[in-house]
């Protein structure tokens, strides 16, 4: 029996597997700081708290674990003194501080999207470290150890400090194509490299279960501990995403559009991420939306509602007249690389009511998977369909509309609704030796079957909602 924990944004989750089936799941939920506008943070002891509080809710009695698996919420940077102590909440992948950081990065290592598989984005962990120097010395004189999130769920379980190459590339200080810490970018991060975890591939053990954390989980001491990898990354893995060519559409509090391969392809002019894989010997390209489903949760808050009735609300909306809503919440990574926009509606009319607010938010989850989509390039054009993951893909109106506005095809994979936890489990098997890669790569059976179908109004709405980006553009970045 494996364990997964994917320790996510919105929530930590558990996922037990037995004969590479979830047998049981649970969750802890965990909440965001925004201390300052663009600003995003987490205190790393609600990780290891929620961990306590998921595990105590599962029936099974997870003393019968064989192996644990992490993976976690990408770029963040968890800086600790010498005794392993948090100096500060975790600065978290769609805070948007750094970006002054970035430009300098650039200017230090021109190469560096050729490196690192995509230009320096603020959400990324490396220039928030930059940042940290100019802007909190005193703290940042303390920084003994930088860990990803999973990491620091990894340190408290083990006592080691280790990370994995998804993450590590998630952070923007790996070398891509070698697989390990590029000394150029560290070195122009400011970063001591005495500070940076033991580099491990996905499938390898960090150490194991400590009598402290046995008491904390309910997990055997001495339980062996794989590290794991990116959420990104181990939700594929959930899936059977590891063959070159397997595409998955992730829908969670991000969204990304996320396609393996067995070689290193970077493509740095875009903002199309090039990263390490969370298995040997796989890279992936990635689009990377922050806002995913998020702007859905929001709405659904907005109008006090569940996102169930948002979904029905939004269902009975008359398509003519749908505003129009740009849904960057948080800024944009892919394909915009803009930290400054934020969102918008458009074309609000006295008769606009509820449900045509909330199909608009609909609509505009979907329209930014279209120009993540957009940026393959033709990639994914050989790919039959993509799996989706994800809490926001469960709604079948989010997942078609989103296939429309794509022209993607799209499927529910068996596991799906486990996503991450699970991938993490099958880490911990491989890692443990209870599977093999080729059990990995074996592709799980797919449920319903979204194909799109052709709208000319949604497409109309479409090139107007990326005409409102850029008019927009301009205004947002003189707001700064
Ligand atoms: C990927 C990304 C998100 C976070 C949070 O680039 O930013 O997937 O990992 O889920």
């Amino acid at each position: 029996m494996h364990l997964g924990i994917d320790i996510g944004t919105s929530a930590v989750k558990l996922a037990v597997m037995r004969d590479g089936r979830v047998i049981e799941q649970s969750s802890a939920e965990l909440s965001v700081a925004s201390p300052r506008p663009g600003w995003s943070e987490q205190d790393p002891e609600a990780w290891w708290t929620a961990i306590g509080a998921a595990a105590r809710n599962l029936s099974t009695d997870l003393g019968g674990v064989t192996g644990v698996g992490l993976s976690g919420q990408m770029h963040g940077a968890v800086v600790l003194d010498a005794e392993h102590r948090p100096l500060r909440p975790a600065i978290l992948w769609n805070d948007s501080r750094a970006v002054a950081e970035c430009k300098t990065l650039s200017e230090r290592v021109p190469a560096i999207g050729q490196i690192a598989g995509v230009p320096p984005l603020p959400g990324f962990t490396a220039p928030k470290l930059l940042w940290l120097a100019a802007e909190e010395p005193g703290l940042y004189a303390r920084i003994a150890h930088l860990l990803l999130p999973k990491d620091y769920v990894a340190l408290r379980l083990t006592g080691e400090c280790a990370t994995d190459m998804s993450d590590a590339a998630g952070a923007l200080l790996l070398d891509e194509a070698a697989r390990d810490w590029s000394g150029d970018i560290v070195a122009a991060a400011g970063i001591d490299p005495g500070w940076l975890p033991r580099l491990l591939e996905g499938t390898e053990i960090a150490g194991s279960v400590t009598p402290e954390a046995a008491a904390h989980t309910g997990l055997p001491a001495g339980c062996p501990v794989v590290i794991g990898g990116g959420d990104t990354a181990v939700g594929a893995v959930a899936v059977g995403a590891v063959e070159p060519g397997r595409a998955v559409l992730s829908l969670g509090t991000s969204g990304q559009i996320f396609l393996a391969g067995d070689r290193y392809a970077p493509n740095p002019g875009a903002t199309l991420h090039a990263f390490a894989h969370a298995v040997p010997g796989r890279w992936y390209q990635m689009a990377a939306m922050l806002n995913g489903g998020r702007p859905l949760a929001w709405i659904a808050g907005q109008l006090n509602l569940g996102v169930p009735d948002t979904l029905a609300l939004a269902a009975t909306a008359d398509p003519g007249r749908v505003p129009l809503f740009l849904p960057y919440l948080t800024g944009e990574r892919s394909p915009h690389a803009d930290p400054h926009i934020r969102a918008a509606f458009y074309g609000l009319e006295d008769s606009t009511d509820r449900a045509a607010i909330a199909r608009a938010v609909i609509e505009a989850i979907a329209f930014s998977f279209a120009d993540g989509a957009a940026s393959f390039a033709g990639a994914l054009d050989d790919v039959p369909q993509l799996l989706t993951l994800g809490g926001g893909a469960r709604g079948d109106l989010v997942v078609q509309t989103i296939c429309d506005a794509t022209g993607l095809t799209l499927a529910r994979a068996e596991g799906a609704a486990a996503g991450p936890a699970l991938g993490a489990a099958k880490l911990a098997a491989v890692g443990t030796g209870a599977m093999t890669f080729a059990d990995l790569s074996r592709s799980p059976g797919a449920g319903d079957i979204f194909t799109p179908q052709d709208s000319p109004d949604l497409a109309a709405r479409l090139a107007r909602y990326r005409a409102l980006y850029r008019a927009l553009r301009p205004l947002a970045a003189a707001g700064d």
